[in-house]
């Protein structure tokens, strides 16, 4: 039977292999004039939780959701106070209109995105960042649906209003730079 992503990525939590996952991403830091200093946040795909930690430090309330039960127990030690839920975002429902803050790091799924939409409350924030098809010149075995396509993060999310864009090879906690897409928008 093959693994599940749950089994999987508990598995890679379990071994210890998940580089610059402890540390919060330096796009969510350097765009930090973006966030409001109270309010409710929400981390998408959260890991280990270090973007749900630097959230939670600058004022907010934070819910992370992910598979990874190791991760979610991880990132629960690692954050007092933070609020997690052990979901599979493919087959879940997110609350219309309750979130001042969405981030969403490193875990692509375009049929989410209209659900972040609604789920940001009006003058809500959403920060993501993940991989481009422009990896594959480094790791040609990385499938192309995990992967945005050239203005494809940009053109994502009708419904709100695009802050600040950027497709950059960037040093990402691993052993070489990789490229990906970052965006801010917010909704009106
Ligand atoms: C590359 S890690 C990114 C973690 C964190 N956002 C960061 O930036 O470091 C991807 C995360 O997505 C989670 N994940 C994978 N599939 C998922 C799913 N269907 N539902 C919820 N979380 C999922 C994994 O457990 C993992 O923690």
């Amino acid at each position: 039977m093959p693994a599940t992503d749950a089994q999987r990525w508990n598995e890679r939590y379990r071994s210890g292999q998940h580089a610059g996952f402890d540390q919060p991403r330096a796009f969510l830091v350097e765009q930090s004039v973006w966030l409001p200093t109270h309010g409710l946040a929400l981390d998408v795909a959260m890991g280990l939780g270090a973007n749900a930690g630097w959230l939670l430090a600058h004022g907010l309330r934070v819910i992370g959701v992910d598979i990874s039960e190791v991760a979610v127990r991880q990132a629960l030690a690692r954050h007092p106070g933070l609020q997690a839920v052990i979901a599979d975002l493919t087959v879940f429902t997110l609350p219309a209109n309750s979130f001042d803050v969405i981030v969403n790091f490193y875990y692509l799924q375009r049929d989410l995105w209209p659900q972040l939409v609604q789920a940001l409350r009006p003058g809500g924030v959403l920060i993501c960042e993940t991989l481009t098809q422009a990896v594959r010149q480094v790791r040609p075995e990385m499938s192309p649906e995990f992967l945005l396509s050239p203005g494809e993060l940009r053109q994502g999310f009708p419904g709100l209003e695009v802050q600040v864009y950027r497709e950059a090879w960037i040093e990402a906690g691993c052993d070489s730079p990789r490229p990906v897409a970052s965006l801010v928008a917010t909704k009106r």
